[in-house]
This record gives structure tokens, C-alpha cells and sequence, in this order.
């Protein structure tokens, strides 16, 4: 329960039954982005209803417009945005730990509920927890879902522990800048891949060891096999899942994180004998991590990049550059009032 005093939210409230959202208005290229009115989201059992003051943008989104995804589940206009940072404006009850003027970020389950990239979210009250106080909007929307799969990868499925090693392919991206921190701060050995660019700010982050993948191949450079890959990547750039097979330990685990990015892992592992175990990765969007990873940034020991702001009308521009796939940590919208 919540005991601080009523706050006024009057100015935070929707005025009418409709919301600014940008939405995907059919599959394809940045073209089908567009900013509309769309119908104020339903609040329903124990939902809460937050005004959205920044929201993350991840892979999953510009997927989804482009045709796979969650593209094959979706209804158009879909109103793109699966995390948030914003302020409580309606309780689903009295007693709710969520109250008006509350500042809370979260994840949503797109598309059963719809997305965050709008100004209004109805989100339930498990999804949900109490903003870091240490970051601003802007952090904060960057982080649920991008740190939630980094905390289901190396925390609940990795088991990560002391004197583990560990191999994370894309340490630099939004997942992977979580993942090394959180695989260092609960005593793993870090192994990440990244272009040179990124080598000296991975290090910070608490990176052990850090493969420039564009001018080495990783299976060569490491000469301890590891215990975990958490593979950011699978086999859609030079076969990565496939070639993480060699450097794990006999018995070791690899963890593909993005859906369909290697269809043949399982098959390809049996085949390598070895005791090898393999796993594709979906996260579930709980409130109880958030509110560990919101303890977790407010005693410094973990970080967001923001790499660039956006409004949502320079949303062609953000999926773009999450396309190229050379983001460093997060890029985010603000919807600030
Ligand atoms: N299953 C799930 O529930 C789930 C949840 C979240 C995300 N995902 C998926 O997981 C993947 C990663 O997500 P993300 O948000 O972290 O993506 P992201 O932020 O777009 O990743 C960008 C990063 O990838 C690095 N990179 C690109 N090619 C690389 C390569 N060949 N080897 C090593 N690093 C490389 C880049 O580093 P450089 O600039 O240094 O090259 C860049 O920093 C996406 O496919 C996403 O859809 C799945």
C-alpha cells in the first residue's frame, strides 16, 4: 500500500476519450508510421492508468512494422511501444499500491494491452513498480523491457553466480549493456562482443574482456571455454549461434535471445553432443524485477545509456537507426506534456 498523500494529477488527466499514439498503420517501411488520435486504452480489473512521459524503443517494434515480429498477431492501426516511465493518474482502487501522482515505469504485453508509445498506458498493476529515483524520464522509459530480458537471460535462465563465465554477443545494444552489468555486478566473468568504438565504455560497464567481432573470429580469441552465451544475435550475421557452439564448456548452456534468429539451434546442438543445452528466451513482464532493477540503479550499481532522444513525430528517424543495429545502449521518446 501506498501512503504517501493524495497528489493533484487534474492537469495529467485525458481531456476527452481519444489520445495522441504513434502507430504502424500496416506492414511495411517507415512510411506506415504515423502519429494519430487513437481511442484512450480500456482499464479493466486491476489496471492502472498512466500518463506516459518517455517511452523505449526497441527491435521488436520496427520488426513488427516491417512484417515479422508480432506482425502476424497485430491489428492495424497498432499502437507501437512495449515500456514506459510516466505518472499514475488513476488508481483501480483506493488501497492499490499505485496511486495518482505515483512515478512508475513498466512493461507492457503488446499487443493484449496497447502499446506505450502514446500518452496515456493501461498497464496492470503486476507490470508495474515505482520509478528508480536516480533516473530521469527520459532513462527511466528506456529501461523495462530492455533490462526485463536482460534479467531473464542472465539472472532466472543463466543462474548467473561467482566464477561463472560468461559470453555476451552484442554487449553494446540495449539488452547487452544491461546483460554485462548485471552478469559482473552478481560475479560472473565477462566475455562480450562489440565493435572497437564501444571496447573502452564495455570495460566501465564492468566487461572482462571485450572481441572486436568485426576483425576477430570469437571462437578463436577465447581460449577458456565458458560456462553461458547469451547469444544477442543467433545466425542472422556470420552465423554467430552456430560458431558459439565451439567455445562452450562441455555441458555449458546457450541462450538465444531473439526469437527466430536461429531455427536450427536445437537441432545443431543435439548434433554437437557434448552435454550442450540450449534455450530461446521469452520474457515475462513482472513488476517484482522492477523493483529490484529500480534498487539496483538507485545504488549505482547499475546504468542506462541513452544514445538519442526522439519526439514521436521523428519516429521514421528512431526506427532507422534501430535498424542499422549499431545503437549504443537505448534510444527512447519523449512524451512529456
Ligand atoms: N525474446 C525476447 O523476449 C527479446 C526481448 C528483447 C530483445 N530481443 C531481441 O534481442 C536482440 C537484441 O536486442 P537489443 O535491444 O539489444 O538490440 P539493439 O540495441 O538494436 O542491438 C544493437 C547492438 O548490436 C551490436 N551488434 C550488431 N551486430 C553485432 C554482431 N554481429 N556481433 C556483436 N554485436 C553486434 C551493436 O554493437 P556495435 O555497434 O558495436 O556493432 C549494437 O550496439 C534483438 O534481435 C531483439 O529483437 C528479444
Amino acid at each position: 500500500m501506498n501512503d504517501s498523500t493524495a497528489k493533484d494529477v487534474s492537469s495529467l488527466l485525458p481531456t476527452g476519450d481519444r489520445m495522441r499514439a504513434l502507430v504502424a498503420t500496416g506492414i511495411g517501411g517507415t512510411e506506415c508510421l504515423e502519429v494519430r488520435e487513437m481511442p484512450l486504452p480500456i482499464v479493466v480489473h486491476s489496471d492502472v492508468l498512466v500518463r506516459v512521459f518517455a517511452s523505449g524503443i526497441n527491435p521488436i517494434e520496427t520488426k513488427t512494422r516491417a512484417g515479422s515480429g508480432m506482425a502476424a498477431v497485430v491489428d492495424h492501426p497498432f499502437v507501437l511501444g512495449g515500456e514506459f516511465a510516466g505518472v499514475v493518474v488513476k488508481a483501480p482502487f483506493e488501497l492499490a499500491e499505485f496511486q495518482p501522482g505515483d512515478e512508475v515505469w513498466g512493461m507492457l504485453l503488446t499487443p493484449h494491452y496497447q502499446g506505450a508509445q502514446a500518452e496515456y498506458v493501461s498497464v496492470p498493476m503486476m507490470s508495474l513498480a515505482h520509478k528508480p529515483r536516480s533516473l530521469d524520464w527520459t532513462a527511466a522509459g528506456a529501461v523495462p523491457l530492455a533490462a526485463l530480458t536482460a534479467w531473464w537471460a542472465v539472472v532466472e535462465a543463466a543462474r548467473v553466480h561467482s566464477g561463472q563465465r560468461m559470453l555476451i554477443h552484442a554487449g553494446a545494444g540495449g539488452v547487452g549493456h544491461f546483460a554485462v552489468q548485471l552478469a559482473k555486478f552478481y560475479g560472473a566473468h565477462v566475455v562480450t562482443t562489440a565493435s572497437a568504438r564501444n571496447h573502452e565504455w564495455l570495460r566501465e560497464l564492468g566487461a572482462d574482456r571485450v572481441i572486436d567481432y568485426r576483425n576477430e573470429r570469437f571462437e578463436e580469441a577465447i581460449d577458456e571455454p565458458v560456462d553461458v552465451v547469451i547469444d544477442l544475435i543467433g545466425n542472422v550475421h556470420d552465423n554467430t549461434g552456430t560458431r558459439s557452439l565451439s567455445v562452450l564448456r562441455n555441458g555449458g548452456l546457450i541462450i538465444n535471445v531473439p526469437t527466430g534468429s536461429w531455427p536450427t539451434m536445437h537441432e545443431e546442438v543435439a548434433a554437437a553432443g557434448r552435454g550442450l543445452r540450449a534455450s530461446v528466451l521469452k520474457l515475462s513482464p513482472e513488476g517484482r524485477i522492477l523493483r529490484t532493477l529500480a534498487q539496483l540503479f538507485d545504488q549505482g550499481d547499475l546504468r542506462v545509456h541513452v544514445d538519442a532522444v526522439f519526439g514521436l513525430d521523428e519516429a521514421a528517424a528512431a526506427h532507422e537507426r534501430i535498424e542499422q543495429g549499431h545503437t549504443r545502449g537505448k534510444l527512447v521518446f519523449d512524451l512529456r506534456p
